[in-house]
């Protein structure tokens, strides 16, 4: 028989406390975070979506490795036991640890990027876009067209526009191209996957151009689940093959540990290019670390090379995959306006749909964060106008493209009764949305003002 139900593929031998709080000391708790979900402390928070970043709850045998950590200085056996896990799967002979993902961004487009240079992704990553821009390069995204629609129903809505990147690299010439960056799965872009046919035409168009082609691979095993079921010539290869199948096409990747490796804290960066590793190479050492360890400790390591053979296990990937659609197919039937279709390790509620009669001046997203969190303590992610937005001349709002919030789930953390107590959450906003009401920003940073902004009600 076929279950419907879909169990958690892992029993819990540890628990972790939550507290639990009641809508009036939530109410306390968001006034004094003025708002910003940011700046709550954890344990105000009872279901915590901000991100599946460093959020994983790690295996019994992840554990039992942190107790085998190597420690020493060079060469120890933990890195060792990394690095093989690292080849194995990339394919690449040249690894370099860091501490976390941005680390590995740092030391590859620091020393690629520079003023004049520029960048193409389906879409980069604010740590991504940060990096480059701040080695005084440009950064362009090519997402596909579907990927900007919002309803529209797509198998890889993830891909790279491949038309409008030869068109970019004839415009600014190859030469002045630093690399192409294929984000897998593109988590700006709704956490959607790419497809191995994208990324070969990627692949043959870097190649044809003589440019650098890397994956932002920090979710690969999401994106290889995705391949497995909706792409034709692949049902029967494993998600490890199909992984290292993609990896076969690019010239190196960098990744973030804090998602698909399972770990709390980690990230890489792998080459084919020795001369290339050779260079970044010395900066890691200056910056991060040695070159057997970057910015991790032993155990780190060990838990990094369990991870990264424990999410390739079909039983974990359906589980993760099937359980993210969950949430966001109930969203759907209750009418709650969602990207569709469900990317891999999140939820992306429309909150202008949702808000309708909240204008983007007065941020539909940070509207719906606050109500989720005073309804259900559930702590979510603005990625509208907050995030985004910029000012005009007149100092007029530019808003964002799109209002969204990000529902992150964190990697084997959270049970079924969890998730159904944020559907019920959101049914009743729904009941309630009218009254939602606005925000406007009382103090902002210059950078990244979303982590640190301060709000008051309109
Ligand atoms: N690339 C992608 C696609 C990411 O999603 C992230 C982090 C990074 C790079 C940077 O990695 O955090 O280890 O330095 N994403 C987190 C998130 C922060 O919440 O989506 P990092």
């Amino acid at each position: 028989m076929k279950h419907k139900t879909i169990i958690e593929p892992f029993r819990i031998k540890v628990v972790e406390h939550i507290k639990m709080t009641t809508e009036a000391e939530r109410e306390v708790f968001l006034k004094d975070a003025a708002y910003n979900p940011f700046l709550l402390h954890s344990t105000e928070v009872i279901i915590d979506l901000l991100t599946d970043s460093g959020t994983s709850a790690m295996s019994s045998n992840q554990w039992a490795g942190i107790m085998q950590g190597d420690e020493s200085y060079a060469g120890a056996t933990s890195w060792l036991r990394m690095e093989t896990a690292i080849k194995d799967l990339t394919g690449c002979p040249y690894i370099l640890p860091t501490h976390q993902g941005r680390a590995a961004e740092h030391l590859l487009y620091n020393r690629i990027g520079g003023k004049g240079k520029v960048f193409f992704s389906n879409t980069h990553f604010d740590t991504t876009r940060a990096n480059i821009e701040f080695s005084g390069a440009t950064a362009i995204d090519l997402p596909s067209p579907e990927g900007k629609e919002t309803g529209v129903e797509h198998p890889f809505k993830g891909n790279l526009d491949v038309g409008k990147l030869v068109e970019n690299i004839e415009k600014h010439g190859p030469e002045n191209v630093a690399a192409v960056i294929l984000t897998v799965t593109n988590n700006s872009g709704g956490g959607q996957p790419v497809s191995m046919a994208n990324a070969r035409a990627v692949s043959d168009i870097c190649k044809k151009y003589g440019v650098l082609f890397i994956l932002d691979a920090c979710r690969i095993a999401e994106n290889a689940w995705f391949i497995g079921h909706r792409e034709v010539g692949y049902h029967a290869k494993s998600y490890r093959e199909i992984a290292q199948e993609m990896f076969a096409l690019a010239d190196g990747c960098i990744m973030s540990a804090k998602k698909d490796a399972l770990v709390n804290m980690g990230g890489f960066l792998a080459l084919k290019d020795l001369d290339l590793a050779i260079s970044c190479r010395t900066v890691l050492i200056i910056t991060e670390g040695y070159s057997t360890y970057g910015g991790l400790s032993g155990r780190d390591m060990e838990a990094i090379a369990i991870g990264l053979q424990e999410v390739f296990e079909p039983d974990y990937l359906d589980y993760r995959i099937e359980s993210t659609a969950y949430l966001g197919n109930a969203l759907t039937a209750l009418g709650i306006p969602v990207i569709r279709p469900i990317g891999g390790h999140a939820v992306y509620v429309d909150a202008k749909a949702f808000y309708a009669h909240i204008p983007p001046e007065q941020f539909p997203g940070q509207a719906l964060v606050c109500e989720l969190y005073l309804k259900g303590g559930i702590r979510s992610c603005e990625i509208g106008s907050v995030m985004f937005g910029k000012y005009d001349e007149a100092g007029q709002l530019i808003p964002a493209p799109m209002e969204l919030v990000r529902l992150a789930i964190p990697r084997r953390v959270y049970t079924q009764s969890h998730i159904d107590y944020v559907i019920e959450t959101f049914a009743a906003l729904l009941e309630g949305r009218g009254e939602a009401r606005g925000f406007r920003i009382i103090y902002e940073p210059p950078f990244l003002r979303h982590f640190t902004a301060r709000f008051e009600p309109v």
